[in-house]
Order: C-alpha cells, then structure tokens, then sequence
C-alpha cells in the first residue's frame, strides 16, 4: 500500500492536468450510503421502483415518501470528508483540474472545489414540473408530500433519474476534460453505470494515467486503470496529499 500511495504522490507530481471521477464511495465517510454492495440503498428499494422517472410519473408521491425525504434528511446534515478535503487540497495545490462527479449531494464544492460536473445533477435543487420554477431545497417545507410549487406544480429533485439523459453539458465538459488529462484519479465508483463509466475509458485511449481508489475492485481493475489502491478514499487521499507536499 505504501508503495502505490509514493507512486501515486509521483504520478500527480509529474502531471500536468488532473481530473477525478467520484461516485457514491467518496461520500461514505460522510454517513451517506452507497447504492450498491453491502449495506447500499440498492439492497433496501429496487432501483427501478423508487429511482426511474416512470416510477416518479407514475406517483410522485410514493417515492417522495420512500426515497426523497429520507434522502433530504441524509444530505442536509452531511459535511465533506477527508476525500473531499483531499481533492480541494490538490487543487490548492495546483493538482486538480475539474472533479467529475456521480453524486448529488454538493459536498465537493463543500469542501472547496471550484471547477465540479454535477453529472447526475444535483440535490440542492428542486425544479417544477410544471413551470420549471427552481426551488433550494432547503427552503421545501415537507408538509405537502409531494411537494408543490407557487404555481401548483410538482417538485422534484434536479437530479438524473433512471431512464433520463444527462445533461448535455455536464456530458460534454466531462468528455473533454478526459480527453484533456494526463492523469484521472477515479475514487469510490463501481463503474457499472453509464455512461459515467465511459470517462476512464475515454481518458485512457487519450492517453492518459487512470488510479483508482477503491476497497474493492471494479471492472476498470486491471483492464483500464494503470492500478488500483485498495483502501478508503478518506484516508488514501490523506496520504497521497501528504506525500505530494513533500515533493513539491
Ligand atoms: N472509499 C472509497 N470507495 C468506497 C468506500 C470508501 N470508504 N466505501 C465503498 N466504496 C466503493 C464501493 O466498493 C463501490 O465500488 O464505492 C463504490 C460505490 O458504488 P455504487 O454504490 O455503485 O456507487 P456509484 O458507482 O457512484 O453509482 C453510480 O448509480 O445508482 C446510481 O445514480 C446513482 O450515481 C449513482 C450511480
């Protein structure tokens, strides 16, 4: 391990642009559950039930009740994590570029990145379905489930649901910016969804270096990354920061 956290620390050394690719695992040690594996959201509400914009067409109201609301909960008391702090460091460092992110929860710019693709939108927003009125979240009051906007619309997240394109410009920048980098750092993603998971890949035939920081292996291990360190992401970036400031 010590090893991979030197080579990674010289690897962000020697390169010129940096980007990340973060999924639901950057956010574990900030109390938020993933969607896969042991103990994720996946495991309590089919996807397809809860999560497709045909389930919310078809009553908004049931997964405002199952899903949104605990979701509310969850996000307004999460903070960033040693994670987040690690990729705004690198930027202050002058290491990182542009964080692509899987995740809706706002907790990367939380932590101080500037420059971050909310590829799946975001969570801090609610939008009409009606008049397109975009609404904090935090100014929603739950009383009304679902709830309604001043025109009499129904409220939902400003975030991808199955079965929704991404948004256009999210996918565009986050295509560019991987084939602009020469190293992708891709931390706390399965990688089975797409096409988010396109981006390694798009960046590795660009010719650029992908280290992933993962517990577990994804299907990018030994295929399309260069290597992967197995560990939490808090705690690995802790390190690798560390190691980077005693060599620049
Ligand atoms: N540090 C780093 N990685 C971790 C940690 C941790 N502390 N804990 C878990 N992981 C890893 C898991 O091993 C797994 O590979 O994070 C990954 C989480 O995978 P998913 O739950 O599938 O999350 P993600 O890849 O972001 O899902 C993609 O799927 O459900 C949709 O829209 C949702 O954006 C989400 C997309």
């Amino acid at each position: 391990m010590a090893d991979l956290i030197k080579k990674a620390a010289e690897d962000l050394a020697a390169a010129k642009m940096v980007i990340a690719l973060t999924g639901a695992g950057a956010s574990v040690e900030s109390e938020i559950p993933p969607f896969r594996g042991k103990g994720g959201l996946w495991e309590k509400f089919d996807p397809m039930e809860v999560a497709h914009i045909d389930s919310f067409l078809r009553d908004p109201a049931k997964v405002w009740n199952l899903l949104i609301k605990d979701m509310k909960d969850l996000l307004d008391r999460a903070q960033p994590n040693d994670c987040h702090k690690g990729l705004a460091k690198l930027e202050e460092l002058g290491k990182m570029q542009t964080v692509i992110t899987q995740n809706i929860d706002g907790l990367h710019q939380l932590a101080g990145n500037t420059d971050v693709i909310e590829f799946h939108g975001t969570f801090a927003w609610q939008r009409c379905m009606d008049c397109n009125t975009h609404i904090e979240t935090r100014r929603v009051d739950m009383i009304e489930i679902p709830p309604r906007c001043h025109c009499g619309g129904i409220l939902r997240p400003n975030a991808v649901f199955f079965g929704e394109m991404i948004p256009q410009q999210a996918l565009w920048r986050s295509r560019q910016a991987a084939i602009d980098c020469d190293l992708m750092l891709v931390i706390g993603t399965s990688a089975v969804v797409q096409p988010a998971a396109l981006m390694p890949v798009v960046a590795k035939e660009s010719g650029s270096k992908i280290i992933e920081i993962n517990p577990e292996s994804t299907p990018l291990t030994g295929n399309i990354s260069d290597y992967l360190i197995k560990g939490p992401a808090g705690a690995t970036m802790n390190a690798i920061v560390a190691q980077l400031e005693k060599m620049i």
